[in-house]
């Protein structure tokens, strides 16, 4: 891979987009490299968090490679978003284990729609979030348009979407767009601690999680119903039966996703 670095440590992946220069602008290499090792992530049982970052202290992701599309026809533009949609940004969002985005500078335009596909985001106080995509002539292709809304609702996705402008990491999380703000330092000791606490949990049991509460969200599915589904295939798994079994013995669970 060119553009993207991948560690693994107790359980948690980091996955860190490393196109340093270019602010990690998402071409189209990176966004089939990023494509490919979800699907390896998703795939490896070891694996129970992941933290996805960007190289350096500028930038998470400055947005969609500007240079790449700058000449597209309109079948192209319809085809990058569609593509990026399914390679990348809809694949993230429905990863079976939690994704934890790392903002440690810009994400702008499909790097905040990269975040927003990610289940959690923690931004360092440097951090700098917007849709800048209508000063462009183009809106943003990547799900922005419809996540960042269900993240801070219309008023405020409008705001940052039509002004094109910048909102700092304070008032993100004053919005609800980011869990926490803390320096740049702190930043990935702060997601991988909370990674941490989630490879501890049962995996088989945050898969479903993570099903039930997307199903809220999805205009085709009633998340109850959902919920009713996703818990009632907990109890078929040995995650379930190590669980109950460990608080009743008062000791501590040894999870292994099955
Ligand atoms: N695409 C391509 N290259 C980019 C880029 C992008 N989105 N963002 C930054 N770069 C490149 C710059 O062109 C520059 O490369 P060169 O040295 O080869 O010229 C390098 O990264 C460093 O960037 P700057 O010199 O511009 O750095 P700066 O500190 O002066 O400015 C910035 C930083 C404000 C983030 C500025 O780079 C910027 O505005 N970037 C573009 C942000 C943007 O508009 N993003 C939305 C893209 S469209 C999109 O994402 C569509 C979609 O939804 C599908």
């Amino acid at each position: 891979m060119n553009n993207i670095l991948l560690e693994h440590t107790d359980h948690v992946a980091v996955v860190t987009v490393n196109r340093p220069s270019q602010l990690n602008a998402l071409n189209s290499e990176t966004i089939a490299e990023l494509s490919k090792v979800l699907d390896e992530l998703a795939g490896n049982d070891d694996v129970r968090a992941i933290v996805l970052t960007g190289s350096g202290e500028k930038a998470f992701v400055a947005g969609a490679d500007i240079k790449e599309f700058a000449d597209f026809s309109q079948e192209e533009g319809r085809r990058l978003s569609a593509e990026g949609h399914k390679m990348l940004f809809n694949k993230l969002e429905k990863m079976p284990k939690p994704v934890i985005a790392a903002i440690n500078g810009y994400a702008l335009g499909g790097g905040l729609e990269l975040a927003m596909s990610a289940h959690i985001r923690l931004a360092s106080d440097n951090a700098m979030l917007g849709l800048p995509e209508v000063s462009l002539g183009v809106i943003p292709g990547y799900g922005g348009t419809q996540r960042l809304t269900r993240l801070v609702g219309m008023g405020k996705a409008l705001e940052m979407i039509c002004t094109a402008g910048m909102t700092s990491a304070a008032d993100a999380k004053s919005w609800g767009l980011v869990n926490n703000v803390t320096t740049q330092e702190e930043l990935m000791p702060a997601a991988m601690k909370m990674a941490g606490k989630m490879a501890k949990q049962s995996p088989s049991a945050i898969t479903q999680a993570l099903i039930a509460v997307r199903a809220g969200m999805a205009h085709d599915q009633d998340g109850f119903t959902a919920e009713i589904n996703a818990f009632g295939e907990c109890f078929g798994t040995e995650d379930f039966k190590e669980g109950t079994t460990a608080f009743l013995n008062k000791r501590k669970p040894s999870f292994t996703g099955k």
